[in-house]
């Protein structure tokens, strides 16, 4: 990927660290909402196609666009599209991408924003495809351990709870490993990292794999929790042996490194008690709040405007 400008973005391996890295530093220059920044997209187009509910990403990408001037078409209800009469995501993407200048799209099926990108002219965003990945995600998930660890090469992070369904933990995981941190993977033995993740990045890189966070959570520099995927599970007796795996409170942290960083993607169910939230090791709302000057870099960037 050389430069952004006209690029989908679809999986978080198409990144280098180096590109990570500049679009940090574009993210730092958005934080400061200058005159310019402001208007930077002018007069462009950006869809909101979420096939599935979303909060943060959604609500991010949108403000992201508003704070760079641009304007929004929301897709965020299906049932008041032709989706609701049985239109296929093609002609659905087609359709839209004639419309507008990018398209960030959120889909139940894993491949869907892959598929969307082959039928659109313009770039397309993926903002989380089922149990696949959330790239932009990452992005704010590495810009947030990078300003308050100032680094990451060298670090060791514990990814807990549902590796298996989690699209968070999947990008997570490969970006991890490419820039060299150590990745401990904890999780119920229903809900393990799938081997072809496992067997697509750097060995070296695991460092643990247990079911039991309190082996290992004296050694974590980020603590990287993550809700079980309820909407994933066939048989919900499954996800009711699983649903209450792991639960943060202030005991729990009192075994963590003091300068230990606790971050979760949210929602969150029950995995962090809100007794936690006040310790300065909680950078969970602060990473949510860094999804805009990073999606404002993403989209000034896919757009060519910077
Ligand atoms: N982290 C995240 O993807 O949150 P939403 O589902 O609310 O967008």
């Amino acid at each position: 990927m050389a430069g952004l400008k006209g690029s989908d973005i679809i999986s978080i391996n198409d990144f280098s660290s180096s590109e990570i890295e500049h679009v940090f530093d574009v993210a730092d220059t958005m934080s400061k909402g200058t005159k310019t920044i402001n208007s930077l997209l002018k007069g462009k187009l950006m869809a909101a196609m979420f096939f599935e509910p979303s909060t943060r990403t959604r609500f991010s990408f949108e403000a992201s666009m508003h704070r760079l001037g641009g304007d929004v078409l929301d897709f965020a209800n299906t049932e008041s599209t032709s989706v609701a009469k049985g239109e296929n995501l093609a002609d659905t993407i087609r359709i839209i991408d004639s419309y507008s200048d990018v398209i960030v799209i959120r889909h139940k099926y894993e491949g869907a924003a892959r598929l969307a990108a082959k039928f659109a002219s313009h770039p397309v965003i993926n903002a989380g495809d089922g149990s696949g990945q959330h790239p932009t995600q990452t992005l704010l998930d590495l810009y947030t351990i990078r300003k308050a660890k100032g680094n990451i090469k060298g670090l060791r992070v514990g990814l807990v709870g549902d590796l298996k369904y989690g699209r968070t933990v999947h990008s997570l995981a490969y970006a991890l490993s490419k820039i060299g941190a150590k990745i401990y993977l904890v999780s119920p033995e229903m809900l393990q990292m799938p081997d072809h993740i496992l067997s697509d990045i750097n060995k070296a890189s695991i460092a643990g794999k247990t079911e039991r966070l309190e082996d290992v959570i004296g050694e974590l520099d980020v603590i990287y929790m993550t809700r079980v995927q309820k909407e994933r599970f066939g048989d919900l007796n499954e996800y009711a042996k699983v649903s209450r795996a792991y639960t943060i409170t202030r005991d729990t942290m009192a075994n963590a490194q003091k300068d230990a960083i606790l971050m979760h993607p949210l929602p969150r169910i029950n995995e962090i008690s809100a007794d936690v939230d006040s310790m300065k090791n909680a950078k969970y709302f602060e990473q949510a709040a860094n999804g805009i000057p990073i999606r404002m870099a993403l989209l000034a960037m896919v757009l060519g405007a910077m």
